[in-house]
């Protein structure tokens, strides 16, 4: 009788893996059969991409061995993982700009014809690169320059060079993280799909729902162990949370301690270069959370990047706490009292190369710089006082901030704005990549801020965040504000149609929210 299972082909025994000050992993065991779907969660810092990167050749572990088809190694390198077929679709993908789609796909492995000329073959290489294309329901096709695909396009590209090279396994390490709702779903319909041809995949992600959905089986990791494992019957968030945390969360909205105050930031008819033909009127009152949700595209990091002087506004004023910001200026937006956590942390937000205390302390400099020096105490104290506030895990603020986990790296990028205590704090999807014990830290943290008089605006495309967190929501709909929600209207539906431009032609003035809403219901 064959076994139920699948035999793993490939199986991690033990592995552990040191960094200075840091056991990033403590003896993991792993086994991985064909068209296993496996889903991998943790916290931030729970050794999860360094578990990938030993599987993919790239880290080398310190202790454990690695069986592959019968044979044991002691580490893997790259070619021989990608020999083995194992396939990695990392979160800075690897491509190349200026070449088109099959050029990527096949790269190092290129068609040649003529004798001896040996000329790359391009018609034989799209040939072989459409039929993949198709697999994977791609809507661009192998002559499509890189430069000119979205980063979820480049994302299929990878995973059609995964599956050029026969791959057994794809590990995919966060891949949803900056898609929309339908590339989403159309990622986890080309899961299932290699799942129906016997490749199995690794699925990292912090959103629990998505693991849920196409996870066979769940392996939650915990300070570098195995926190436990779960069979398909028993994936629930909240049996994937207690294993990740320990304990269970409570939910997510924190209703204020004060009602608000005076209007802190103040956009009046406002238009960015990105979307000239509409634009937005807002207001976010002094101990507010105000949510700006909206389609990924929809303009609002755009206007995130104006509101701070970034980029210029084409028209229109921006007003914090009653004083008009001189505009185009970030200098003059950080001393008016407005902050922006940007959405790009590595292009914007941190400096990997600095310590953490010095990235946390960049935009107060001056505060700390008062008596002409930087003071390095000055900056490791309030560096280890976000620290701890936010459970930034690091054994030291003197630590590079490049070598943190991904989500680390976002709670340091949270904590270099909230260092310089700011009246108005746009936040452009602050909690991408960080872990959900971590995201009620930084939830708690808003509404403390907001608590103490700070105006907030939070832009996100996790649903489950802007319904939960915020006090009132404007949703963007094609540059302009298509709607206002007010707490007992919040659904996933409301937010959906005014995103989608059901109810617009209604003026996105506030006054009229209900009428707004009522076309939205
Ligand atoms: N090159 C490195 N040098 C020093 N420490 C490292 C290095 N790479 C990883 N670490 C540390 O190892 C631990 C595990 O990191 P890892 O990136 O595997 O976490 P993760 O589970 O992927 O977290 P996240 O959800 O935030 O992506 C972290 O404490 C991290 O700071
Ligand atoms: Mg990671």
């Amino acid at each position: 009788m064959p076994p139920p299972f699948p035999p793993p082909f490939l199986e991690l025994v033990g592995i552990g893996k040191r960094y200075p000050g840091v056991v990033a992993l403590a003896g993991v065991d792993l086994a991985v059969g064909a068209g296993e779907v496996i889903g991998l969660v943790g916290e931030n810092g729970a050794g999860k991409s360094t578990l990938m990167k030993v599987l993919g050749g790239v880290v080398a572990p310190d202790s454990g061995v690695i069986r592959l088809d019968g044979a044991e190694h002691a580490r893997l390198t790259v070619a021989g993982a990608l020999a083995a077929g194992i396939a990695f679709v990392h979160q800075e993908l690897n491509l190349f700009d200026n070449l088109d789609v099959a050029a990527n796909v096949l790269i190092g492995r290129e068609p040649l014809r003529g004798g001896f000329l040996r000329l790359v073959d391009t018609r034989a290489m799209h040939a072989r690169v459409q039929p993949l294309l198709e697999r994977l329901g791609c809507d661009f096709g192998p002559g499509t320059p890189v430069a000119d695909l979205s980063l979820a396009q480049r994302q299929l590209v990878e995973i059609a060079k995964a599956l050029s090279l026969q791959a057994r396994l794809v590990i995919m390490d966060e891949p949803t993280s900056s898609l929309t709702l339908s590339e989403t779903e159309r990622l986890l319909r080309v899961i299932e799909a290699l799942r129906t041809d016997g490749v199995a995949v690794i699925f990292i992600s912090h959103r629990l729902t998505e693991v849920e959905r196409c996870a066979a089986r769940v392996v939650v990791l915990r300070d570098g162990r195995v926190a436990g494992e779960l069979p398909r019957e028993r994936i629930d968030h909240g049996s994937m949370i207690r294993l990740m945390i320990g304990r269970d969360l409570q939910g997510l909205y924190r209703a204020p301690a004060r009602a608000p105050g005076a209007p802190a930031l103040e956009v009046v008819q406002a238009r960015t270069a990105a979307k000239p033909a509409r634009s937005v009127d807002l207001v976010v009152r002094e101990g507010e959370i105000v949510g700006l949700a909206g389609l990924v595209g929809s303009g609002r990091t755009e206007l995130a990047r104006a509101l701070f002087g970034i980029d210029q506004l084409l028209s229109g004023r921006v007003r914090v706490s009653g004083k008009t910001v001189e505009p185009g200026r970030p200098r003059a937006a950080i001393e008016a009292g407005l902050a922006l956590v940007p959405e790009d942390r590595k292009l914007s937000g941190l400096l990997l190369d600095l310590s953490v205390a010095e990235n946390i302390s960049l935009p107060s400099l001056r505060a700390h710089a008062r008596l002409l020096l930087v003071s390095k105490a000055a900056e490791r104290e309030a560096a280890q006082h976000q620290r701890e506030q936010l459970g930034i895990r690091v054994p030291d603020v003197g630590t590079a901030a490049g070598v943190l986990s991904g989500g680390n790296q976002q709670k340091v990028v949270l904590a270099k704005w909230l260092s310089m205590a700011p009246r108005v704090i746009v936040l452009d999807e602050p909690t991408r990549g960080i872990d959900v014990g971590s995201k009620n830290d930084v939830y708690d943290l808003l509404r403390r801020l907001a608590d103490e008089g700070v105006a907030i605006l939070m832009i996100s495309s996790d649903m489950e965040e802007v319904i939960g967190v915020c006090d009132r929501l404007a949703v963007m709909h094609e540059g302009g504000i298509g709607g206002w929600l007010e707490r007992p209207q919040f659904s996933e539906q409301n937010v959906l149609r005014l995103a989608v431009g059901l109810g617009a032609g209604t003026p996105a003035s506030q006054p009229r929210q209900a009428q707004v809403v009522e076309k939205a219901a």
